[in-house]
Parts: C-alpha cells; sequence; structure tokens
C-alpha cells in the first residue's frame, strides 16, 4: 500500500479524539411549496440555512429509480412530497450493488482499490443510503453527464475530496470514456496525485482535483518542519487560479486541521495548535475552521459575483474517520454490517466540524442572496451516513500490510459512492 502525507491527519485524529454529547441534527433540502419544516428536528441555524437554499423542482426524477426498495408506507408519503432531507436515513440492504468494481474502472488507484486490498467477500457493497423521506436512485451517469454538459466540475479539498473524485470518475466511465488531459504531482513523490483533469469529449465536462487540504495558503509540514502554516486571510492559488474556469466548486476539507499548525493573517501571527518549540499561543482549530470557510467562501463570491456566468459551490461536509482499536494494526475494521440507525451518533470533533461548515454556509448563503441564482451554494451533509457505515474495508481475517487508511474513506467502491448519488439529485433538483 502506497504511503502519502495525506493519510496522516486521520491517525493524528484517532489520537485526539475527545468526546462530547450532541445529538445529531438533521440538515433538509425543502421544497417550499408543499411541505412545512418540522420546527422541531431543527436548531435555528440550520432553519435559516434550509430556507435559503431554492429549490425548485418536484421530486419525480428521485423518486422513479425506487422500484429496488420495499415500498413503505413512509417511502410513499416521502414520493409525494417535493424535497429530501438526505442526511436523515438509514444504510439498507441493496442487492444492485454498485455500477462499477475495482477491477472494470480503470482509474481507480491501489490505495482505494479494496477488492485487492485483502477482501474476499464482497457482501460489505451491497448496501445503500436510503433516506427517510425519499429514495436516491442508483447513481445516472448520464444524467449526471448531461446537467454538467460544457461545464468544469472541481473538486478541491483534501484526501476525501480525491476519493469523492474518484469515485465519481468511475460511475461516469461507465457511460463515457474520460481522457486524462492533465496530470500534476505537486514536486511530490506521489506522483500524479494531486492535480488532475479528465475531459469527457461526450458531452464536453471536464472534472478535476485541486489538492488543497485546507482550502487556504498553506505551507504543509515536512520531515524537519513538523506544523502546517496557514495564511488564513489568501486562498491557495493552487486552485483559485483556475475559478474563472470553474463552474461547480466541490470543497472537502476538515482532517488536516487537527494537526499540529501556525497560524497567519495578513502579517501577523494569530497562534498556534499543538505546537511544540514554538512560542505561540495555542488556540486550537475551531475558530480558524470557522475563519478559512468564510475567507474561502468570502473569496468565491468576491471573484465570481461579479461575472455573468454562474458558479455552484457544494461543501461536503466532514467525514469521519473509521477505525475500531487502533489504526495501525491488524482488524482494526472488523465490521461487516453498517450500524443499525442509532447505533453511533454524531459527536465530538465531528459534530462541531460539522456544526462549523453548516454555519459558515449559512452565513456565505445570506451573502449571495443579491446574486440571484447565479452563485448557488449547497450543503451536502455525508456526515451521518459516512459514520455509520463502518464496513467497507475488511482486514478483519488480517493483511500483509499495516492499514494505513481507513475503513470507509478510502474504499472504492463503496459508501463514498453514495455522495455522489445524493450530489446527482440535489443537481436533478436545481434547473
Ligand atoms: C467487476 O465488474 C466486471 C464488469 O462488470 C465483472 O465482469 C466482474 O465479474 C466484476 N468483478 C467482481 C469481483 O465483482
Ligand atoms: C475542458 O478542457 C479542455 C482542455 O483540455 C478545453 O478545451 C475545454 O474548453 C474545457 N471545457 C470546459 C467545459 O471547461
Ligand atoms: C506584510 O509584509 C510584507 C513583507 O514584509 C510587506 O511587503 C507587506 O506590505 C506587509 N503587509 C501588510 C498588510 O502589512
Ligand atoms: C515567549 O514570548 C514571551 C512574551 O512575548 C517572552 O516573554 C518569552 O521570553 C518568550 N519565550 C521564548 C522561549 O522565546
Ligand atoms: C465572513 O465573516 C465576516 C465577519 O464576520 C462577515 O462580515 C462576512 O459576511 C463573512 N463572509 C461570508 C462569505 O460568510
Amino acid at each position: 500500500m502506497v504511503s502519502t502525507d495525506n493519510e496522516q491527519p486521520l491517525s493524528i485524529a484517532k489520537k485526539l479524539l475527545s468526546w462530547t454529547s450532541f445529538s445529531l441534527l438533521s440538515l433538509a433540502l425543502f421544497n417550499s411549496y408543499f411541505y412545512t419544516i418540522p420546527s422541531s428536528n431543527f436548531t435555528t441555524d440550520e432553519l435559516l440555512l434550509n430556507s435559503s437554499i431554492i429549490i425548485t423542482t418536484t421530486s419525480s426524477n428521485s423518486s422513479s429509480s425506487s422500484s429496488s426498495f420495499p415500498t413503505s408506507e413512509e417511502e410513499e408519503r416521502a414520493n409525494v412530497q417535493t424535497s429530501c432531507d438526505y442526511s436523515d436515513g438509514k444504510w439498507v440492504p441493496d442487492k444492485m450493488g454498485h455500477l462499477y468494481n475495482g477491477t472494470s474502472c480503470r482509474t481507480i488507484t491501489d490505495a482505494q482499490n479494496c477488492m485487492i486490498n485483502g477482501r474476499s467477500d464482497l457482501g460489505y457493497l451491497d448496501w445503500r443510503w436510503k433516506p427517510h423521506q425519499c429514495s436516491i436512485p442508483r447513481f445516472e451517469p448520464q444524467i449526471f453527464l448531461q446537467i454538467a454538459r460544457n461545464k468544469h466540475v472541481a473538486f478541491v479539498g483534501d484526501s476525501l475530496s480525491r476519493n469523492q473524485l474518484e469515485s465519481l470518475i468511475c460511475m461516469l466511465a461507465t457511460a463515457s470514456t474520460p481522457q486524462l488531459v492533465y496530470s500534476y504531482s505537486g514536486n511530490d513523490k506521489d506522483i500524479g496525485q494531486k492535480f488532475r483533469q479528465w475531459h469527457f469529449s461526450s458531452h464536453n465536462v471536464n472534472v478535476s482535483i485541486y489538492w488543497s487540504p485546507f482550502l487556504v495558503r498553506g505551507i504543509e509540514k515536512t520531515d524537519s518542519v513538523n506544523y502546517n502554516t496557514l495564511y488564513l486571510d489568501s486562498l491557495d492559488e493552487r486552485w483559485a487560479s483556475d475559478l474563472d474556469q470553474m463552474d461547480m466548486i466541490v470543497l472537502s476539507t476538515g482532517h488536516w486541521f487537527l494537526q499540529p499548525a501556525v497560524y497567519l493573517y495578513g502579517n501577523s501571527t494569530l497562534g498556534c495548535h499543538k505546537c511544540t518549540g514554538q512560542n505561540y499561543t495555542e488556540i486550537g482549530f475551531y475558530d480558524v475552521f470557522g475563519k478559512i470557510l468564510n475567507t474561502t467562501l468570502g473569496k468565491i463570491v468576491e471573484r465570481r459575483g461579479g461575472g455573468t456566468n454562474g458558479i455552484d459551490v457544494i461543501m461536503t461536509t466532514f467525514s469521519p474517520q473509521h477505525f475500531e482499536g487502533e489504526s495501525d494494526k491488524f482488524g482494526v475494521c472488523p465490521k461487516t454490517q453498517p450500524f443499525d440507525e442509532g447505533e453511533k451518533q454524531v459527536e465530538g470533533i465531528d459534530a462541531e466540524i460539522r456544526r462549523i461548515e453548516l454555519s459558515e454556509m449559512k452565513a456565505a448563503i445570506e451573502n449571495v442572496k443579491k446574486f440571484g441564482k447565479r452563485i448557488r451554494l449547497e450543503v451536502l451533509d455525508v456526515t451521518k451516513l459516512s459514520l455509520s457505515y463502518l464496513s467497507a474495508h475488511s482486514f478483519a481475517t488480517g493483511t500483509k500490510e499495516r492499514v494505513q487508511n481507513d475503513c470507509v474513506n478510502w474504499c472504492l467502491p463503496g459508501p463514498v459512492d453514495a455522495w455522489n448519488e445524493i450530489l446527482l439529485d440535489m443537481m436533478k433538483r436545481w434547473d
């Protein structure tokens, strides 16, 4: 298995977990026509967030392909509703499986290919995320390509962003052959991984990935400097310099903020997190995290608000890391089935990072109202569904190598495919 710096934050995260109680609050995307929001399920923040997301189409798309699910009373009700809270649901068995596998998808990387990494039983794939209010169809690559026709879809963020991109490329490739048109390693031994672009000539769609674990300008730690340096007020131009050419951005970040870091704003040093040998004030990373989202969303709007072309900005929420026991021992991912509903709660750091993401998105959505629909901001809330799917890597029977990747976030096919199914369902409601 390839060892890259990208995996470090997950194991560091493991050591930092401090649990506080938090009950999961659902983020819903409601259509204002038919549905009244059950206010008891929402905080004020989230209500405001929901009401500023404008969704205009009906749910016929999202309920049409639901025949593979048992029809419950609940689902029939869902079919007449026009909206869906994607985050509120459970994993249900589904024999249709995934569109691709570790052999059929040629772009899947070894590190993410669970099938070649020791798994013999494939039952872990036969699960589908089922929101209570609707059914999300199996990913429809043709429809994604149609909606994204003549567009550039950019994934920007950390290794989870990369995994979401790789899932998408594998699924789109079942309908149209992608050409890798750009690949740059970022001066790293991890060649070709960090900045890549594919072109789907059938629909003139470009899909790209930009490695930027902090979104803002940052200097990643090295063997000699054991902390990251972040500039909270400037975007990372490795992606932002292409902002003018992007039509849709999917942001994903969080795990790297658990690492030691020094934070600068302008020319002044604000403080540090887990800094050793530094004479700066420990300021944690939650405020910093909010600040970098504020900078990122604010500058996207600043740079694109004046133009004529619109832009869609999706924020994939924090995906908890998944280890049981020590992250580097054998048999750390023994679970073979998702957790039952309610069995596992989003809490601690996971909950707080997600809360900050929702809150900064809410603030930004308020800010962009003046641009009408040209700038659309939406949350792709995967925190709960990712937490409760703890089954992907099965190293329960042992593996020849140390497990550096976690049980969910690094496994394709796997639950990350559901993130893209939800993403497509959101996109279908846009036009
Ligand atoms: C992977 O997909 C290919 C093509 O659909 C299929 O022939 C093959 O049997 C699949 N392999 C596994 C392990 O499911
Ligand atoms: C996609 O990238 C190619 C260059 O590889 C460019 O010619 C084309 O205009 C781009 N299309 C879109 C929709 O961005
Ligand atoms: C920050 O420092 C640089 C180099 O010393 C200087 O050129 C720049 O004007 C300073 N910026 C601010 C906002 O003080
Ligand atoms: C750390 O900063 C404080 C306050 O500026 C100063 O008094 C102290 O001498 C510094 N310590 C070191 C080791 O530099
Ligand atoms: C960023 O934070 C500032 C200060 O709180 C606020 O005025 C601004 O609206 C925020 N920007 C965004 C995009 O949320």
